[in-house]
């Protein structure tokens, strides 16, 4: 009989966020009356910018005639999306990068699972604990992780606790680790990197001859100054360095999908004889191969994106989701629970009141607030008495959900 791939069996539970999509449809069934305030997934609320929009419809229109119709695209995505990109995310930045390193997809979801193709399962993966599950559970998928223990820990692969004694920073592996998974801001913790702290991974990486896959998802979300947004800030990371970026939460595109991943030109791996040969020609094959491209709409709607306009638009709803940030941490704190992130990324990060375990608060904050949030641990056993909140609801229900909150919590 034809066998399946057996790493599938390996996974612990269902993957996270549908499994709190069942439970929250299971609740909803049985409490049909319940005014349920959703902060679980990190999933957008506020619609698309109007310059994006208009951009939009005029791709639509485009297809609409043969002058301007258009078929299968380039799989790395259209040179005028890249270039302008590279123009106005990278360069204010100090990075310069060329069209060929930059590959459009359909998001940072995808191209951080995807990516494992173009590596050997032999090489070690090192991922933080707690973790966006994506890394972790990919890792089992394809096979390099082995079984896990009763914690949830994977034999094959390293863990890095991010806890509070850590404050959420992880220590560099103590053995010797291939590739670092690096999420800044952190999805769940909310917390970021700085300067120094990316130097420190870059040089760890480079002196290891490790690779740095960096999802910057959440970048667009920093409002610090002096906080990295992109990691080839660090001198030498494009030597050691993937990163991915998605327009999801940026600009709103969770169900139009887009993203992108930068594949240095000068990032090299070793084949199986000694030899060293590029990423990025590897990454391109892949892709060209396994992935049609990103539909011509969308990827005009994404270029609106860093339109004056569209920019201006998009960022009023970045403030919008940050204040909402602003009014969970502030609430909570009011109600005398302890909170982490919410100021450059937009998750809130606490500690479940009482010290109670994650699902049990999931249960309790559902049953009794009719709110929805994400179990820390889902996020990996350090997570565990921890709980995330997103900001991304829409004010009126972020006010209500705190305000249900402080009236079971405060004191
Ligand atoms: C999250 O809630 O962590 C994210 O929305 C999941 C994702 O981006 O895939």
């Amino acid at each position: 009989m034809t066998r399946l791939n057996d790493n599938y069996l390996k996974l612990k539970a269902g993957y996270l966020f549908p499994e709190i999509a069942k439970r929250v449809k299971e609740f909803s069934k049985t409490n049909p009356e319940a005014k349920l305030i959703r902060l679980g997934i990190g999933d957008v609320t506020r619609p698309l910018a109007p310059a994006v929009i208009k951009a939009f419809h005029d791709g639509i229109d485009d297809l609409a005639k043969a002058e301007t119709f258009h078929g299968y695209g380039p799989e790395q995505g259209y040179d005028w999306l890249i270039n302008t990109i590279i123009e106005k995310a990278y360069l204010p930045l100090g990075v310069s990068l060329k069209t060929n390193e930059i590959f459009i997809s359909d998001g940072s979801k995808c191209d951080s699972a995807n990516i494992l193709d173009i590596f050997d399962t032999s090489n070690k993966v090192a991922i933080c604990d707690p973790v966006y599950p994506v890394y972790n559970d990919t890792n089992v998928m394809v096979g390099r992780s082995g079984e896990a223990d009763e914690k949830g820990y994977y034999a094959g692969i390293v863990y890095m606790p991010c806890t509070e004694e850590n404050h959420f920073t992880p220590a560099f592996p103590e053995q010797k680790v291939d590739l670092i998974y690096l999420c800044y801001p952190n999805n769940p913790t909310g917390t970021v990197a700085t300067r120094e702290q990316l130097k420190a991974w870059v040089d760890y990486a480079t002196k290891n001859k490790a690779i740095i896959l960096f999802d910057a998802a959440y970048e667009a979300f920093i409002s610090e100054p002096g906080i990295p947004h992109s990691i080839y800030e660090i001198e030498g990371a494009k030597s050691c360095a993937i990163e991915f970026r998605s327009f999801s939460k940026t600009a709103g595109f969770t169900g139009v999908r887009c993203g992108l991943t930068v594949v240095p030109e000068e990032l090299m791996a070793m084949t199986a004889g000694g030899e060293e040969l590029s990423l990025n020609k590897l990454w391109n094959r892949r892709q060209g191969t396994k992935f049609n491209g990103v539909s011509y709409p969308v990827q005009k709607a994404a270029a609106a994106v860093y339109s004056d306009e569209g920019w201006a638009q998009v960022m009023e709803t970045i403030s919008y989701y940050m204040e909402n940030a602003k009014v969970i941490k502030e609430g909570l704190a009011n109600a005398g629970i302890t909170c982490y992130g919410g100021v450059n990324a937009p998750y809130i990060w606490l500690k479940t009141p009482g010290g109670i375990g994650s699902w049990d608060f999931f249960n309790k904050l559902i049953n009794e607030c009719h709110v929805v949030g994400t179990p820390g641990s889902g996020f990996g056993p350090s997570g565990e008495g921890y709980f995330r909140l997103s900001a991304f609801g829409s004010q009126q229900n972020v006010a209500e959900a705190v305000n249900r909150i402080q009236k079971k919590w405060g004191k």
